[in-house]
């Protein structure tokens, strides 16, 4: 087997997307990358008990017991240990300051809820996106993988996909649908590719 990108997965809740990751990993959509470890800002995180039943290394930084700076540190000291190579941000509620952004440059992504430059931002983020779409209108909305950088949501796109707003629609369906018909989809083809990349360019 080639050398595959080392990733790590930065999770906060339900872990979903992280499942996805790793069901592509045993699918074989995933092929250029590996996910060594699964951090969490809360002990409570049931992305944890995902990552635990997958046999992939768990860490728990408790963000509201430290300071931004304490827990970007504790991070990066996780990501150094692990040699990680990509880090992804799957489901992750924590801005990243860019002092830790600025030194992995394209080195990051992340999935958001809707259509980049709609919806997101600082206070977009989980249900919110969804509320914030259906309390507009759009008849479109769907969800981005995009590099991270210092502008919350605002580094380059890798990919999109669009969902269909239908009548009825709450929230959680809204939200739902856009994870079964992009999220799950588009985070591990991403993934993928940002990971032959990484592994082209040695
Ligand atoms: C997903 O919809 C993800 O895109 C979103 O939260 C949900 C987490 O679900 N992330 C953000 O809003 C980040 N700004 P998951 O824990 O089941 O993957």
């Amino acid at each position: 087997m080639l050398r595959q990108a080392r990733i790590a997965v930065l999770v906060s809740g339900g872990g979903t997307n992280l499942q996805a990751i790793i069901d592509a990993q045993q699918s074989g959509i995933i092929q250029n990358g590996k996910v060594e470890l699964v951090i969490a800002d809360k002990a409570e995180a049931y992305a944890l008990t995902r990552a635990a039943n997958a046999g992939i290394d768990t860490a728990v930084l408790v963000k509201k017991q430290m300071s931004q700076a304490d827990f970007e540190a504790g991070i990066v000291k996780l990501l150094d240990e692990y040699k990680i190579d990509l880090i992804v941000l799957a489901g992750f509620m924590c801005i990243l300051s860019g002092d830790f952004t600025d030194k992995y440059p394209e080195r990051i992504i992340n999935v958001h809820p809707a259509l980049i430059p709609s919806f997101c931002g600082k206070g977009y983020y989980g249900l919110r996106v969804h509320e914030a779409a259906l309390e507009y209108g759009v008849k479109v909305t769907g969800a981005t993988v995009h590099f991270v950088n210092s502008i919350p949501d605002g580094g380059r796109i890798i990919s999109q996909k669009a969902v269909y707003i239908e009548d009825g629609d709450t929230p959680e369906i809204l939200q739902r649908r856009v994870m079964e018909q992009a999220e799950w989809i588009i985070l591990p083809e991403a993934i993928e590719k940002v990971s032959k990349n990484i592994i082209a360019g040695e």
